[in-house]
């Protein structure tokens, strides 16, 4: 398991920036060296601003987008058409704009989908999907990016939940504290499954959880100290969301 480096950003907008051209960099050196690059997609405030960074950035066209796979690490299981879907969300930030291969973007199922209204199904579909992909190898992603929220949940795994113990490839997830209720998450164990994992949040109002996370919390109290990245883990932080970690 890789040890934790800390960045921190003095606001959000440079946090934003900074995690923009990071990962412009792990797709070009990804595609360098294994002709792809798979990245995992968050939601959530700062995992939408990132996108539009990369947007706005000079550099997102030394990025061949064809040879990007997505994947998101959670999805809100509402209608496709509904706002509150990430995937709807990092189209309009950025992925709207971007020369990708439609069939490497990988969305998990909607509410509204053929698979019908059962998160189960669906989240059982996008395991099978994620396994297809990746033919046994221990390293799915290059890079894996996840939020964090103000009780330390991340992607939907959220505090002493059912999601915190299933060793499942991806579940569904009821009841949960941050709306919408039903939501599909990878699980830890397919979380472990990048190269690097980027926890990155911004605002005083995370600072606990952050500190928390950091401090040697257990993941199924504090599901953001769980997941690490095979080779680097990275904590990209704003000076609020920072303000509580012991350095
Ligand atoms: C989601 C996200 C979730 C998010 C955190 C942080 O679907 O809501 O995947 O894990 O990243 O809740 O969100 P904020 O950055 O908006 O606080």
């Amino acid at each position: 398991m890789s040890s934790t480096q800390v960045i921190t950003c003095t606001t959000p907008d440079q946090l934003a920036d900074t995690v923009a051209s990071r990962l412009i960099d792990a797709i070009v050196d990804a595609q360098a060296a294994r002709g792809t690059a798979s990245i995992v997609l968050t939601g959530g405030s700062t995992g939408i601003a990132v996108l539009a960074s990369v947007k706005a950035s000079p550099l997102r066209d030394r990025v061949d987008w064809q040879r990007v796979e997505l994947w998101w690490g959670d999805e809100r299981f509402v209608p496709a058409d509904d706002p509150d879907r990430n995937d709807r969300q990092a189209d309009e930030a950025l992925l709207g704009a971007i020369p990708l291969d439609p069939a490497r973007v990988h969305r998990m199922p909607a509410s509204d989908g053929t698979l019908g209204d059962d998160p189960d199904a669906a989240a059982e579909w996008y395991a099978g999907q994620l396994t297809a992909a990746n033919d046994g190898s221990d390293a799915w992603f290059d890079v894996l990016m996840l939020g964090l929220g103000e009780e330390g949940h991340t992607a939907s795994i959220f505090p002493e939940s059912p999601a915190a113990y299933d060793e499942r490839v991806a579940c569904a997830v009821r009841d949960c504290p941050k709306p919408p209720p039903t939501r599909i998450s990878m699980t830890f164990p397919t979380l472990a499954r990048a190269r690097e994992v980027w926890m990155m949040t911004a605002g005083r109002a995370k600072a606990d959880a952050v500190a928390q996370a950091l401090g040697g919390a257990s993941r199924s109290q504090i599901p953001a100290a769980g997941p690490h990245g095979l080779i680097r883990t990275l904590w990209l932080l704003d000076e609020a969301a920072a303000a509580s970690v012991r350095h």
